[in-house]
């Protein structure tokens, strides 16, 4: 792993990730303009007026791409195209132009790990073992134990998506390929620097683009083990509870250091003088495997370059909702990055498009003091589409299944249910299309739960979010503050100060489902905004709250 050797001069100034509120957008979900069911970027345009005074300050497209959609776009024919269903490249052009005019950065997704089986370097490398392209993908002979006519993949790797072997024969060449996720999605060759170089360039013709940066999907998979040695047997492995995917140990399929190396050379281009007048910045995709998630975290920031580049943080969307862990890992990981780099941007995410929702995973009050806690910890946080008005799971009867994790299981909803439709209005198709049909079902609640009857209604999640945001947009101390974890003496309580010049605020956060007298022992002056509706809280002069269950509130000066 190469470490930083912090010469950057530190800016003077503050950097735009720095408590930036990023805004996940799934492309096919927003807005559809053209009346066929499925979202498209013009869509998204004229959505933009909606996200800006929502208070969002950057937004996250994911894949629009070219693509047979055998992974809804994360299977890319062209990196460098707008799919038809999607737009044109002028309308992307458009987009990054409109949401600029709105001080709205964009980051695209960069899908390094796989392209699509109908990507032209593909097609090539896949007809012979010596065109030019050949060993742009992983290739390999079968397992020597073969008989003639049954060749046998070269090791047990198994893919995401099916659990079965992540190998798929190729007659042209009698040879396999590895696919970590679908088989319609090839792995390139990161240890061949073509490439690379042609990554490279691919960020280079979005950057020249304008966009502001990206969201690099999957990083772990870019670099496995040299030798190809089998992942060992999972001992925890339980078939009737977990994934097929479970059943080994993935130690040399994915998330070997070269990574650190392949993903460094990425972040050198947002640093080449072609791009530095404007400050761009990446965001990793890496699941912290079991043990120790400070540790998994840190190892990005040391070896890629912190000034451009940070790894999701992914404890919003792994850690149980209660006080103890989170304490633990608040303390620990602030107290880490900030003794590692001052650089270091924090990059909460606690939603996206592979993970239930935040009302359907936590519960509807937890999930507004989720949103509290998320909105008020420093960094940037990630807010997935919907989540704004507390969207829900919805519900895909068996024969609507799109998503390829979920086709082939009887029982299978995989990650359709999190990806419906926007719910604008309680209008045809909740306001997101004309059509008869969407891509998704909408939400049966969309009648109710929508952007146009939660906007004037206090009580909701909407007001919630959007009192939250702007707080974060005028408080330096919420975007720039360091967070210092409180000691409240209480089993059940979070707390935590944000504080930056002479500015502070305080969070206290209650994880039960029970009502909680809370002595934070720091002045609280003026009460601010609770994730409760209901609450009654008044400036906290005797130095006492009383904290409704799972509710969290915030304080300042
Ligand atoms: C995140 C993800 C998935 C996609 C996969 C492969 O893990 O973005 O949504 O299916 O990577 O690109």
């Amino acid at each position: 792993m190469t470490t930083n050797q912090h010469t950057t001069p530190l800016p003077t100034t503050h950097r735009w990730p720095e408590g930036a509120i990023v805004y996940q957008i799934y492309p096919r979900s927003i807005q559809d303009s053209n009346g066929d069911g499925i979202g498209d970027l013009p869509g998204v345009i004229s959505r933009l007026d909606y996200l800006q005074e929502l208070g969002v300050n950057a937004i996250w497209l994911s894949p629009f791409y070219p693509s047979p959609m055998a992974d809804f776009g994360y299977d890319i024919a062209d990196y460098c195209d707008v799919d038809p269903m999607f737009g044109t490249l002028d309308d992307c052009k458009r987009l990054i132009h409109e949401a600029e005019a709105r001080h709205i950065k964009v980051m695209i997704d960069l899908v390094p790990n796989h392209s699509s089986n109908e990507h032209p370097w593909f097609k090539e490398s896949r007809q012979s073992r010596d065109n030019p392209k050949a060993n742009w993908y992983v290739w390999k002979d079968p397992h020597p134990d073969s008989t003639p006519g049954h060749p046998l993949p070269p090791n047990n790797w198994i893919d995401v998506f099916t659990g079965k072997s992540a190998w798929e024969w190729v007659p042209e060449r009698k040879q396999f390929y590895l696919h970590s996720f679908h088989v319609a999605q090839p792995d390139l060759n990161w240890s061949n620097s073509e490439v690379r170089a042609a990554v490279k360039d691919v960020m280079r013709f979005w950057l020249d683009m304008g966009v502001d940066g990206f969201r690099v999907d999957a990083v772990y998979w870019i670099a496995k083990d040299p030798f190809f040695r089998n992942d060992p047997v999972n001992p925890a492995f339980d078939p009737k509870e977990d994934e097929r995917y479970k059943m080994l140990t993935h130690v040399n399929s994915c998330g070997w250091p070269a990574a650190y190396a392949y993903l460094s050379e990425l972040a050198h281009v947002l640093h080449e003088p072609a791009f530095a007048q404007k400050e761009r910045f990446m965001v990793t995709e890496a699941y912290p495997k079991d043990g120790d998630a400070v540790a998994a975290y840190l190892a990005f920031y040391e070896g890629i370059d912190p000034q451009v580049a940070a790894p999701f943080n992914f404890q919003g969307l792994m850690l149980r909702w209660e006080a103890e862990p989170w304490r633990r890992f608040l303390r620990v990981f602030h107290h880490a990055l900030e003794s590692l780099n001052p650089l270091c941007v924090p990059s909460y995410a606690f939603g996206n498009h592979d993970k239930s929702r935040m009302v359907s995973r936590l519960g509807e009050k937890a999930a507004r003091a989720a949103a509290l806690m998320q909105l008020t910890l420093p960094g940037m946080v990630f807010v997935y589409y919907g989540e704004e008005i507390g969207m829900r799971d919805v519900p895909i009867p068996v024969d609507l299944v799109q998503d390829p994790e979920a086709l082939g299981d009887p029982q299978g909803q995989g990650r359709d249910p999190e990806r419906t439709p926007m719910q604008w209005t309680p209008g045809h198709q909740a306001g997101f299309s004309t059509s008869t049909e969407t891509w998704l079902p909408i939400g049966p609640d969309y009648k109710t739960l929508n952007v146009e009857a939660e906007k004037d209604d206090p009580r909701s999640f909407y007001t919630l979010y959007r009192t939250l945001m702007a707080l974060r947009n005028e408080r330096e101390s919420l975007r720039y503050g360091f967070v210092q974890v409180l000691e409240l003496g209480h089993p059940d309580l979070v707390g935590y100060v944000r504080s930056y010049k002479d500015e502070y605020h305080v969070v206290l956060i209650n994880f039960s489902d029970q009502p909680v007298t809370c002595v934070p022992g720091v002045k609280l002056h003026k009460f601010v905004v609770s994730s409760n509706p209901d609450a009654n809280l008044t400036d906290g002069a005797n130095g006492t709250v009383e904290l409704l269950p799972y509710e969290a509130v915030l304080f300042t000066q």
